[in-house]
């Protein structure tokens, strides 16, 4: 049990990640905010492992605002955050991005990481203790053609853990991220463009270990490095990656 007592809110836990990381959080002892856009999933997740279900929109800050303080209302001081909820746009040529479709993706990949931070650090830096984990991606340490806005957001997400690690860690607060490889959640087929043998094939082919990556590699990495056993971990972005980024 790495997470008992300790207390978490996983954003985007409605599903694939997300879904994965705050299974296993719970089965480590934690108490988990499910939090996602999709109150459905968000609350079938809570159910099934007994957590605290919450609907927000990750880029909006009065929406922050208050799962904050829900988390607060619901468990008291707040360990862990990761930072899961992302999505992509669709394989694209840079220049062929609409204005719209580039600012829904840093709205929900980069801003989202500002707004939480700024919801939930100060009761962390009071308390000297806290774990935030950021879940960037392999895109942002080895980018792919035409997922371009996207591998930026990813690389911004990868900075930021970074710097948030060095200004916090005087406070006692950690700050680590993940880079996962190409992995079996619905985003797939986004990133992917379409399902077919050939692109699946064209994808695990840049992968040494033969596999997409899974929720459950997601939720091992994430409570380990959320737990005690990595205290003298700050400002890394792991990748889970099965090899990819060699
Ligand atoms: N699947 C992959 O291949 C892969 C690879 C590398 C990194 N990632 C990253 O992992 C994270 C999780 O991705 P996934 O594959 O599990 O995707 P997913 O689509 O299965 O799950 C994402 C969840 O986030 C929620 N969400 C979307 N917008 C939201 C918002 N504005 N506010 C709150 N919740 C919101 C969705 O409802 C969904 O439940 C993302 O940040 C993604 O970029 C995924």
């Amino acid at each position: 049990m790495r997470l008992s007592e300790k207390t978490a809110i996983v954003t985007g836990a409605g599903s694939g990640f997300g879904a994965g990381i705050a299974r296993k959080f719970a089965a480590e002892g934690a108490r988990v905010m499910c939090a996602d856009i999709d109150a459905a999933s968000a609350q079938a997740m809570a159910d099934e492992i007994g957590g605290v279900a919450c609907t927000v929109d990750v880029g909006d800050g009065t929406s922050v605002n208050a799962m904050a303080e829900a988390a607060r209302a619901a468990f008291g001081d707040i360990d862990i955050l990761v930072n899961n909820a992302g999505i992509t746009h669709l394989p694209t040529p840079m220049e062929d991005v609409s204005e719209e479709e580039f600012d829904r993706v840093l709205r929900i990949n980069a801003k989202s990481v500002y707004l939480t931070a700024r919801a939930l650090v100060p009761g962390m830096k009071n308390r000297g203790t806290g774990a935030i984990l950021n879940i960037a991606s392999t895109a942002g340490v080895s980018p792919r053609p035409r997922l371009n806005w996207y591998n930026a957001s990813k690389g911004w997400m990868i900075t930021a853990t970074q710097a948030m690690a060095v200004e916090l860690a005087p406070f006692g607060v950690r700050v680590n991220a993940l880079n996962p490889v190409a992995g079996e959640t619905p985003l797939l087929k986004s990133f992917m463009g379409e399902d077919t043998p050939e692109v699946r094939a064209k994808f695990l082919s840049t992968i040494p270990l033969g596999r997409f990556s899974t929720p459950e590699d997601m939720g091992n990495a994430a409570s380990f490095l959320c737990s005690e056993e990595a205290s003298m971990i700050t400002g890394v972005a792991l990748e889970v990656d099965g090899g990819r980024c060699i």
